[in-house]
């Protein structure tokens, strides 16, 4: 399966910070905003990974990130000049893709909960139309909208209703059969003017191909759109790396605990940062000659 995250638009509702800044480049709190969803990816089992973000923002991006060697991943990088909507990421890497099955992520979402690991590794086999992720939230007009039926089954998506039917998000995470291409094609753009992503998802839909996990109340999935969502996304991180003494998303630790690299590179990569905790943290992960008791789940 291939990856792709869409780290594209101007991330107006976020100004002036975001004015000479990618959004997904900011901090969430000791690392910056793509390493979240950079993480979920890895943790799927993907290493073969693109990048969407608009000219003036790609090469920080690939300052970051390189070709993605260092962490054993093939990171590559495609330019999207203006934001067309989130369907359009399907053609702008319609040749990363190939005939591959593929998982979008956008760049400025937040997952983490306990079992997440499974939950992706599951559920990015054998995609065969799309699966989405069901989150609850209280404000379910913000987002795509999935209405389901008592046994858990999708019957209708619609994208920010004004009248909801259900609690439940769409969040921006998506597996798909390849077939997402050719779907991507056809689109008409909506009357904002975009490929949205919802209306792909009404047609797997349509065709009886579309599934809902629902990601429990336990869960974490967060927004990072407003400044408030922000600092909070970040206030989030840091109670929970405080707690637990384990940090979400070091993407060094999960390249070396998923096996993409081994003790020698994953310490050469907290060295790198020696002076930041963040980079020590990363030289204990190596250095630990065997896991500790109890190593969280949740990356
Ligand atoms: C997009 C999608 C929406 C989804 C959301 C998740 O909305 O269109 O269906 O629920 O991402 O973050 P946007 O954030 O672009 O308004």
């Amino acid at each position: 399966m291939k990856g792709i995250i869409l780290a594209g638009g101007s991330g107006t509702r976020l100004q002036p910070i975001t004015l000479v800044i990618s959004k997904q480049l900011l901090p969430v709190y000791d690392k910056p905003m793509i390493y979240y969803p950079l993480s979920v990816l890895m943790l799927a089992g993907i290493t073969d990974i693109e990048i969407i973000a608009t000219p003036e923002d790609l090469p920080r991006f690939r300052t970051l990130l390189g070709d993605g060697s260092s962490l054993g991943l093939c990171l590559s990088y495609a330019e999207q000049a203006k934001p067309r909507g989130l369907a359009d990421a399907f053609l702008v890497s319609e040749r990363h893709i190939g005939d591959d099955s593929v998982a979008l992520v956008l760049g400025d979402n937040i997952f983490h909960g306990h079992g997440f690991i499974d939950i992706l590794q599951t559920n990015s086999r054998d995609v065969d139309g799309c699966i989405l992720f069901g989150y609850p939230v209280h404000d379910p007009q913000r987002y795509g909208v999935a209405d389901i039926d008592a046994d858990g089954n999708v019957v209708d998506l619609v994208e920010k209703p004004e009248r909801p039917r259900s609690n439940l998000a769409v969040t921006g995470l998506y597996f798909y059969h390849n077939d997402v291409v050719a779907l991507a094609k056809d689109l008409q753009p909506s009357v904002r003017g975009e490929l949205e992503i919802t209306d792909i998802n009404r047609s797997f839909l349509a065709q009886n191909r579309a599934r809902l996990v629902s990601l429990g109340r336990g869960f974490v999935w967060l927004d990072t759109g407003t400044h408030e969502a922000l600092i909070e996304a970040g206030q989030y991180v840091e109670i929970m790396e405080r707690r637990q003494g384990v940090r979400i998303a070091c993407i060094e630790e999960i390249a070396f605990r998923m096996g993409y690299i081994d003790q020698e590179s994953c310490h050469r990569l907290g060295r790198r940062l020696a002076k930041s905790p963040y980079g020590q943290y990363i030289m204990n992960v190596a250095a630990a000659d065997r896991m500790p008791a109890f190593v969280p789940t949740n990356y």
